[in-house]
């Protein structure tokens, strides 16, 4: 594979409709490495953590983002925005202030509702935060992905042949979209 992605799912549950889009994506690529980030056990983000050594998860999960070459989210929507979870993780990789771990790591967004929106509200407040983080953020093609439900079947395969071709065109672009964003290894923050 070319490139190393990150992948950020914002839902925790077993049978999340996020990951199984997040796997259905990372299939329809050789040219990236997808590797799902588990962010669930990171501790709330409290600055007093940092004093005396952060928790190990944090750091885990920092180094895992440094060594990658892009970020890729996959959420769900929570009451028009995004989950906490996902909030948390962003939170807790963008610190301590000037150590960020994504700055100018290109990202892609995929929202997903088992409603009729698409997570619209969820990925554009993503949008916000990736501004503020200094992320490069592909901005098409965009997918938010409506009544998510009936796309899959039982062992998590995508049943409708459009939707597996949308996700194979999101994932070539956000390849080249690495490609013409994304940092020499040399050339990042320690
Ligand atoms: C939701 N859901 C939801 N859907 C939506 O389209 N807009 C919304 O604002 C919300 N709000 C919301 C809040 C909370 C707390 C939950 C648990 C759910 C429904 C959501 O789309 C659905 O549960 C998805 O299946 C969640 O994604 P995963 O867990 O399948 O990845």
């Amino acid at each position: 594979p070319k490139f190393k992605v990150l992948v950020m799912v914002g839902s925790l549950r077993t049978g999340s409709f996020s990951r199984m889009t997040a796997r259905a994506l990372s299939r329809t690529t050789d040219a990236l490495e997808c590797e799902i980030a588990e962010i669930g056990m990171l501790p709330l983000y409290n600055e007093d953590l940092e004093k005396e050594g952060p928790p190990q998860d944090w750091i885990a999960f920092r180094d895992r983002v440094r060594a990658s070459d892009a970020v890729l989210f996959v959420t769900p929507e929570y009451n028009r925005s995004i989950p906490g979870c996902l909030k948390n993780a962003i939170d807790v990789g963008s610190r301590p202030y000037g150590k960020s771990v994504f700055e100018k790591k290109p990202a892609g967004i995929v929202s997903i509702s088992t409603g009729a929106v698409g997570g619209f509200g969820a990925n554009h407040h993503l949008r916000q935060c990736l501004v503020f983080l200094d992320m490069p953020a592909m901005q098409g093609p965009e997918v938010y992905i409506a009544n998510i439900a009936k796309y899959f079947d039982d062992q998590g395969k995508i049943t409708v042949p459009e939707t597996e071709e949308l996700l194979r065109k999101f994932m070539a672009a956000f390849t080249t979209w690495i490609d013409a964003n994304h940092l020499p290894r040399h050339a990042r923050a320690a």
